[in-house]
């Protein structure tokens, strides 16, 4: 149920909040693309069952869609799923679970033909191979009965998304009913079950609106909160701060809940360093791919075109040599002018439009202009913000582009997440999927009844959007059987619920206990606030860890001194003290931000080489090596010991190249 807005001011955090127990089937927490698409699939399989959906923000405009976007990453279509694997795997420099990509490619259309049925305008061409935008696409019939969309790349294509997510939220709430979705509750700890090994069993979490803690015990969950922002130090400073690629809401929550669970994580130092319109965050696909754009460096030369460059490419062969450039290498090439004193790196989005309106009338011109704008309108209108304050018209000055500060995440350009089991196929390896009593369950984690999707599956990349959705709907069906299979099951949670109120409410009362001894709550001997631990956090990563400060760079050495931070701030995070209900959200944030960006550094320190170049490099270990790390890297924390473990898994080629 959505709570209304708050009122002015921040709600003030009392010591003992209200304590709300539920018990259900299916547990889904999170509320974007994958979370709406379990939503929405769910009901078809287990409508006996009881569910409940908690999303820490409001369903329809939270997540990484929550702006909108300008295009759907990922449709087959006319291409196959045997290429679709052959792309990401590309992409992503070879290592990756080929069963989870290729079961994907052959589900992911059909979440993209619901969103045009539920009325998201897709782009169609109509018989002279003309664009037809907005509801005009309508025209040529709906995609799923063979009307052609407008392709940008092979496999991305255009939409009119401003509204996207409210959409894809809308099918959720309908399907579920408004009284199965908590919004406004952010999960902070997972529950086990006290009787059976290595099985969920709950969670527990605290209203961001409300002075209460909900402990719900469930059969199975699913959690998909999306990936890993603010964890390195943005380039955004002063009055641009809070300004990143990613949404600031996903805090690495889904990577901390399941790896805190005991879940096993593997590919944790794959992370995404996207090139971005500079200060702006404006996405770059559209004007690659839609607009033709190039990018040139500071002597105005096509660097990526260079013999320079082709030489460089060549050391990471055959993914470097591939027709497409993987993202990773993109940006390498990027860093090497820059580097090398030929920046700053400008996309030339002059000569584009020029190249396309020469084959335009005056009408066809001024609509090119406004998609031109609508592209950032339409999912980061930051940047068109930006155009307007610095005076850009794209068709009369061009732009610069630039590296980001890094993120982490599993369904874009990085693959990063949880090890979970593939689909039930006689032709996926035995090592590639798990279960529980002789049966294999889809996209669970290795904690029993513990599922996952979107952003927090592993080793399989460039789902996107409409791959998250989808993803999340197989997981429902792997869910809804997991319930039928343990009907029986109680769940029981070894801590009681004053234990777990103690829990969520520590930073509360540590703040109540200590805020009369100094004038300004923000300054106590007693305490440290979210804010300060996260400047704190973000500085340490960014000087040692490959942030922007280093060019992507780190060594041993460096990742020593890291670790040493991390366990410094580990101690201080029993220190944090919240005075309202967001500070105490902040100080859950930063501890799920801590975790998963140490996960991420403890990978990194694991593969001794440098397989992304681009998105990081070990100085130490420079170029990939193929003989010794070519697998992947996995981890898994041990909730009874407190230690961790790194170790190697085999690669399976599944499709031929
Ligand atoms: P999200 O959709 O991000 O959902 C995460 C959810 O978890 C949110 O509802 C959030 O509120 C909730 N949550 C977080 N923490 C908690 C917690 N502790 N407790 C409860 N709930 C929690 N894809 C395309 O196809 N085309 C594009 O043009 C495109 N552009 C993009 C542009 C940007 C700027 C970004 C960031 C992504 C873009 N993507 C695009 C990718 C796409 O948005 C993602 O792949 C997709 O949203 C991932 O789905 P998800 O469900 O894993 O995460
Ligand atoms: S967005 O999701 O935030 O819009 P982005 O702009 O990087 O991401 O990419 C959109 C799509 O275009 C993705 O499928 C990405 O892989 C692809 N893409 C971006 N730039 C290029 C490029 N230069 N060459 C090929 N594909 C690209």
């Amino acid at each position: 149920m959505a709570l209304p807005n708050k009122p002015v001011g921040e709600l003030k955090a009392v010591r003992d909040p209200e304590v709300v127990e539920k018990e259900v089937d299916i547990l889904i927490v999170g509320g974007g693309m994958a979370a709406c698409g379990t939503a929405f699939e769910m009901k078809k399989w287990a409508a006996d069952k009881k569910i409940l959906l908690v999303d820490k923000a409001s369903l329809e405009r939270s997540g990484a869609v929550a702006q909108g976007l300008s295009a759907i990453n990922t449709y087959i279509g006319e291409n196959s799923p045997d290429d679709y694997v052959r792309m990401v795997r590309n992409d992503l420099m070879g290592l990756v679970r080929e069963d989870l990509i290729f079961d994907l490619g052959t589900h992911v259309d059909d979440s993209v033909h619901l969103f045009e049925e539920w009325g998201l305008p897709i782009w169609k061409k109509d018989e002279a191979g003309k664009t037809l935008d907005g509801k005009k696409g309508l025209k040529m019939g709906l995609l799923k009965a063979g009307a052609k969309p407008v392709r940008t790349g092979k496999w991305q294509i255009m939409i009119n998304g401003e509204s996207y997510k409210r959409i894809v939220a809308e099918a959720a709430k309908l399907a579920l009913g408004d009284e199965n979705i908590l919004e406004r509750v952010f999960i902070v700890e997972l529950l086990m079950d006290k009787n059976e090994e290595n099985r969920i069993a709950g969670a527990v979490g605290i209203s961001v609106r409300e002075n209460k803690v909900y402990i719900i015990k469930c059969n199975t969950m699913m959690v998909a909160c999306g990936g890993a922002v603010n964890i390195y130090q943005p380039r955004s400073v002063g009055e641009g701060k809070g300004r990143a690629w990613y949404p600031v809401w996903n805090a690495g929550s889904t990577y901390y809940l399941c790896m805190r669970a005991g879940a096993e994580l593997s590919m944790m130092e794959n992370r995404f360093t996207p090139a971005r319109f500079k200060d702006g965050y404006g996405p770059v696909g559209a004007w690659f791919l839609l607009f033709k754009a190039k990018t040139i460096n500071g002597l105005g030369e096509n660097y990526a075109g260079s013999d320079h460059a082709k030489a460089e490419l060549q050391k990471y062969a055959p993914y470097g040599t591939a027709a497409i450039t993987p993202t990773c290498l993109r940006n390498h090439l990027m860093l090497v002018e820059l580097k090398e004193g030929r920046g700053p790196i400008i996309m030339d989005t002059v000569t584009a439009l020029a190249t396309i309106a020469a084959t335009m009338d005056k009408k066809e011109l001024k609509h090119l202009e406004s998609e031109a704008w609508e592209d950032f309108l339409d999912m980061t209108c930051g940047q068109a913000n930006l155009w307007c304050a610095t005076n850009t018209e794209p068709e009369k000055k061009n732009s610069e582009v630039m590296p980001t500060e890094p993120y982490l995440l599993g369904s874009h350009s990085g693959c990063c997440g949880m090890w979970v089991s593939g689909p039930d196929y006689d032709w996926v390896p035995a090592d590639y999927k798990w279960g529980d009593k002789g049966k294999i369950y889809n996209r669970m984690t290795t904690v029993k009844g513990l599922f996952t999707s979107g952003d927090g599956v592993g080793c399989s990349g460039h789902k996107f959007s409409s791959g998250s959705h989808a993803e999340g709907r197989m997981v429902a069906k792997s869910m809804a059987r997991w319930v039928r299979d343990h009907a029986g099951y109680k769940p029981a949670i070894a801590q009681s619920a004053k234990e777990l109120v103690d829990l969520a409410y520590k930073p509360v009362r540590t703040y109540l206990d200590h805020c009369a001894y100094t004038t300004a709550v923000d300054i106590n001997p007693n305490y440290v606030k979210p804010a300060g631990m996260a400047l704190r956090l973000m500085k340490a990563t960014n000087e040692y860890g490959a942030g922007i400060a280093t060019y992507y760079m780190t060594s041993e050495k460096s990742l020593e001194i890291l670790f040493d931070l991390f366990g410094m701030l580990h101690e201080d995070l029993e220190k944090l003290a919240a005075g309202d209900l967001h500070e105490l959200m902040r100080c859950w944030e930063i501890k799920h931000r801590l975790w998963t960006v140490e996960a991420h550094c403890r990978h990194i320190r694991f593969r001794k080489e440098s397989r992304y170049p681009g998105f990081y490099y070990r100085a130490d270990f420079p170029g990939q090596d193929d003989a010794n790390w070519f697998k992947f890297t996995n981890s898994k924390y041990d909730t009874k010991t407190g230690q961790w473990e790194c170790f190697k898994r085999d690669y399976h080629k599944i499709i031929p190249d």
